[in-house]
This record gives structure tokens, C-alpha cells and sequence, in this order.
């Protein structure tokens, strides 16, 4: 299909180039092609590169390789290392390339510019140039510039569609997102991105569900970059928040998980990320309440909400190693054992994992620390812990056990057996993800977060 067609080749499906195979761009591609368009990914490492052209992701998400084998083997999907040959024939170009956090906090743009100004070149025909990645707000203008300056204009528009999924759940949450944010300054480019959605708006796709149908929201390029923030943001304050009334309760006696249900019942409230623990982690909500601060500053906007919500995530992690050194007296020569090291269950994603934290202040006192995670084999953050091969192996001579990350696995654990192999009888429930009474039922001293053993 050439460029020219666009508008009577859709419902034939659009040519598509995602640029950049990480979480977001692996899904979008694989999603895409799921859709019945025709997809090139793009990417410059030749090993990941060599694993999605074999049908093999290169990282752990539930599900999203089935998708991926089945698109590769439709001939949809295809991957490449050649930016300008996967642009040049595209509809749409979606920009998918890391934003990570630089050495000041502010998001380092390298990446995003270096493929951005790429497109601008590669791009022929009317082309519609779409950031997916974490910007920014106002990077859309920034878009809008370079494509003026290296591109031609013209003919290449420029539209924001900020992505919503979470790892672990992915492909699902790309399927049968809640709404589709589409930020443009034209009808035309809008169009063309919509018939690229339309399956999933109209959820109109073999295993679509019409009873979900998401709602689309089509704005301009600030406020779709906005949205992204004020939603990250806001579930990482909802998280903090309820962290905050965790600590009340471990002081006040009271079942945080309660008084969570019941504020999740008030409609305005509701209870999704009220989930109390050992605070979030990830690549997304503590970078972007960052992105937003620097916002702020550069801005001379006063942000109190905003720059103080990653400070309260990282007390709720302090809270765990105190509430070892309170259970066990001191942490010196003790051995402390981890059940799960990823930031959160169904991925083996460690960035700014709350594991990591932990260990290294339990280490830092003088403990020795033994791990299993599922997934996880290797930190190469945290090189003194030993990495066992299951969970009876991780907790056998330990003085305390955290659990760290809700995998299914822990809240299956034979407890009498944790119980016999462990040295002490410390579990702190770092996930409120245990059944306290039938902790203390074998013997072993529970503590959640805000939540007292005798909640069961
Ligand atoms: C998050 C958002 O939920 C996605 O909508 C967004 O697209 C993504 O960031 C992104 O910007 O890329 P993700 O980080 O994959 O997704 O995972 P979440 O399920 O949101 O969990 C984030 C952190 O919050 C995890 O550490 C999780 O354990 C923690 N969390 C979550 C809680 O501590 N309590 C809760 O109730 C919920």
C-alpha cells in the first residue's frame, strides 16, 4: 500500500512502523498487527532484534507471546533495524523509544530526538508522526519543529497517544484500554489515526468486547500529553495516600485494608490503587511525578502535591526495614529472606524496584539477605544476595521473612513449612498479601502494612 492510499486502503488496514521494541512499542506492534494491519518494528539492538524476528519476546509480560508468534507468522508483523526503510512506506509512524530519567531526574530526550529527527527524515509521502513515549508536555510542539526543519511539512502531521497499559497485563490493557487519548491540531491526521483504532474503539475485532467499549478522547497534543501525567500522578498519590493511612493504622490499631474497602465503596473514591504496601515502584510513576516537578520549577508553578508524593513513597519502603529491625531487635548478622524481587508480580521488570531498596538498607545494617523471585534469576544491583531456586530454599535459616512482591506462588506457600525451615518467626508482609491468622497459626509472628495479625 503506498501513502497516497491511505484513506481508501484503511479498511484494508493501515502500513504501520513502531519505532523502538521495548514494553510499549513490543505490545503496539504486536496489537497492531493483532488488528489486522500490517506492522514493522523497529529496532537498533541486534539481539533483541534477533529474538522478535524468531517469535520470542525479550522480556517477561503473560500472554504477549502467542500474540507475537501468531502476528510474526501472519506475515503482518515484521521487524527491521533499517528506520528509514520501515518509515518510508508507513501510514503512521508511532515513536515508542525510551524517555528514562537523566543524572538531574529530568527525562533524558536523547533517544526520543535522535528518532524523531530520524523519521522527520525517512518520512515520504503523508505520513502521520505519533508519540507514544512518555514526553514531556509540550514535546509535541518540539515534534512540530523538527519535523519542519528536517521533514517535509507538508506532508508529515504530528499527533500525541499516550499509552495507558501496565506491565504484566499489557496486551489486555492494549486491547480493551479504558479510553484512547488521541492530542492532534487537525482533522485530517486524527482521521487516519482513528481508523487505525477504530477495531479497538468499535471493539469490533474477533475477541472484541462491545460491553467495554472504550471512549475516545480527542484533544491537542499539551492536553493529551498532560492527561498521561495528571493519570500517572494521580495513581501514585492514590498509592502514597493510602500508604500515609497505613502507617495510622499500624500506630492506631486499625485495618488499613478495611478502610480501604470502604472508602473504595464511595463511586468518587473507588477501590483499584488503594492497594497499601511497600510503595510502587517501576519505570513510570516515580519518573513522571519527577517530570512533573521539573515542570514546576522550570515553570515557577508551586506543585506541594506533586513534589512530595515520591518522598512519602520512599518513607513506606523505609517502613519495612524498621519494622524488621523492631521485630528482630537489630538487623546485625541476621538473615533476612526476600520472596520476590520485580516491583511488581507477572513481570521481571527491576527498575527502581522496592527490593532493591530493601536489601541494600537490611544489608547496610549488617544482615545477610537470601531471594526467590519467579522470574528474577540475576540483580546485577544487588551482587552480595544469594538467589535461590525456590521459596522453601530462600526462607530455610532465615530470621525474617519479607514478602516483597504479591506473585500467586506466596499466597499459596505451605506456611508449616516455612515455618519448620526458618531459623526466627518473622514474616512482614510487605504486600498485605498473606492471611495473617493462619501466619500466627503456625507459629510465626505476622506484620503487614497497617494491618494487625488479628485482621485475618
Ligand atoms: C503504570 C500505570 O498503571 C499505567 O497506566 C501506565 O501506562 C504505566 O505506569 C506507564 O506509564 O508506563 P505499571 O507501572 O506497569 O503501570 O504498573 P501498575 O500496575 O500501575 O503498578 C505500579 C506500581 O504501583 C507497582 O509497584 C505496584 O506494585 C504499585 N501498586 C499498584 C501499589 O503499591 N498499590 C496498588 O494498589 C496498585
Amino acid at each position: 500500500m503506498t501513502n497516497e492510499s491511505t484513506a481508501t486502503s484503511a479498511a484494508g488496514g493501515l502500513d504501520v512502523a513502531v519505532i523502538g521494541t521495548g514494553y510499549v512499542g513490543t505490545v503496539a506492534a504486536v496489537a497492531f498487527a493483532t488488528l489486522g494491519h500490517r506492522v514493522v518494528g523497529i529496532e537498533s539492538d541486534p539481539a533483541k532484534l534477533a529474538a522478535l524476528r524468531a517469535g520470542s519476546v525479550p522480556f517477561f509480560e503473560p500472554g504477549l507471546g502467542e500474540f507475537l508468534t501468531e502476528a510474526v507468522g501472519s506475515g503482518r508483523l515484521t521487524f527491521t533495524d533499517d528506520l528509514a526503510a520501515g518509515v518510508a512506506p508507513a501510514d503512521v509512524v508511532f515513536i515508542c523509544v525510551q524517555t528514562p530519567p537523566g543524572e538531574d531526574g529530568r527525562p533524558d530526550l536523547t533517544a526520543l530526538r535522535d528518532a524523531s529527527m530520524a523519521v522527520a527524515a525517512a518520512a515520504t509521502g503523508r505520513t502521520v508522526v505519533i508519540t507514544k513515549s512518555t514526553v514531556p508536555i509540550g514535546w509535541g510542539a518540539e515534534l512540530r519543529r523538527i519535523v519542519g526543519a528536517v521533514g517535509s511539512a507538508a506532508d508529515t502531521a504530528v499527533v500525541s497517544n499516550p499509552e495507558f497499559l501496565r506491565e504484566g497485563s499489557a496486551v489486555n490493557d492494549f486491547l480493551y484500554p479504558d479510553r484512547v487519548v488521541l492530542g492532534g491540531e487537525g482533522p485530517a491526521e486524527l482521521a487516519v489515526v482513528t481508523e487505525l483504532y477504530r477495531p479497538i474503539i468499535e471493539q469490533s475485532f474477533p475477541a472484541g468486547r462491545p460491553e467495554l467499549e472504550p471512549v475516545m478522547v480527542v484533544t491537542d497534543t499539551a492536553t493529551a500529553e498532560t492527561i498521561k501525567y495528571a493519570a500517572n500522578g494521580f495513581l501514585a498519590t492514590k498509592i502514597a495516600f493510602i500508604n500515609e493511612i497505613a502507617r495510622i493504622c499500624d500506630q492506631a490499631g486499625a485495618d488499613v485494608l478495611t478502610v480501604a474497602d470502604a472508602m473504595g465503596l464511595d463511586h468518587r473514591i473507588e477501590r483499584r490503587f488503594l492497594g497499601a504496601g511497600i510503595g510502587y515502584g517501576g519505570s513510570c510513576f516515580s519518573k513522571d511525578l519527577e517530570a512533573l516537578s521539573w515542570f514546576g520549577d522550570d515553570h515557577r508553578i508551586d506543585l506541594p502535591i506533586l513534589g512530595s508524593v515520591n518522598r512519602s513513597n520512599a518513607a513506606q519502603r523505609a517502613t519495612v526495614v524498621d519494622k524488621l529491625r523492631t521485630g528482630l531487635g537489630n538487623l546485625s548478622g541476621r538473615r533476612i529472606a526476600l520472596l520476590g524481587l520485580a516491583y511488581k508480580a507477572d513481570t521481571d521488570d527491576l527498575r527502581d524496584a522496592p527490593a532493591i531498596t530493601i536489601a541494600r538498607s537490611a544489608i547496610d545494617d549488617g544482615a545477610t539477605v537470601t531471594a526467590y523471585d519467579p522470574v528474577v534469576r540475576t540483580v546485577a544491583a544487588l551482587p552480595d544476595v544469594t538467589i535461590a531456586d525456590d521459596a522453601y530454599e530462600a526462607v530455610a535459616g532465615a530470621d525474617a521473612v519479607v514478602l516483597v512482591t504479591e506473585w500467586r506462588e506466596f499466597a499459596d506457600l505451605d506456611l508449616a513449612a516455612v515455618a519448620a525451615v526458618m531459623a526466627g518467626d518473622l514474616v512482614v508482609d510487605g504486600r498485605n498479601w498473606l492471611d495473617p491468622l493462619k501466619v500466627t497459626a503456625v507459629g510465626l509472628r505476622y506484620v503487614g502494612m497497617g494491618r494487625s495479625a488479628a485482621a485475618g
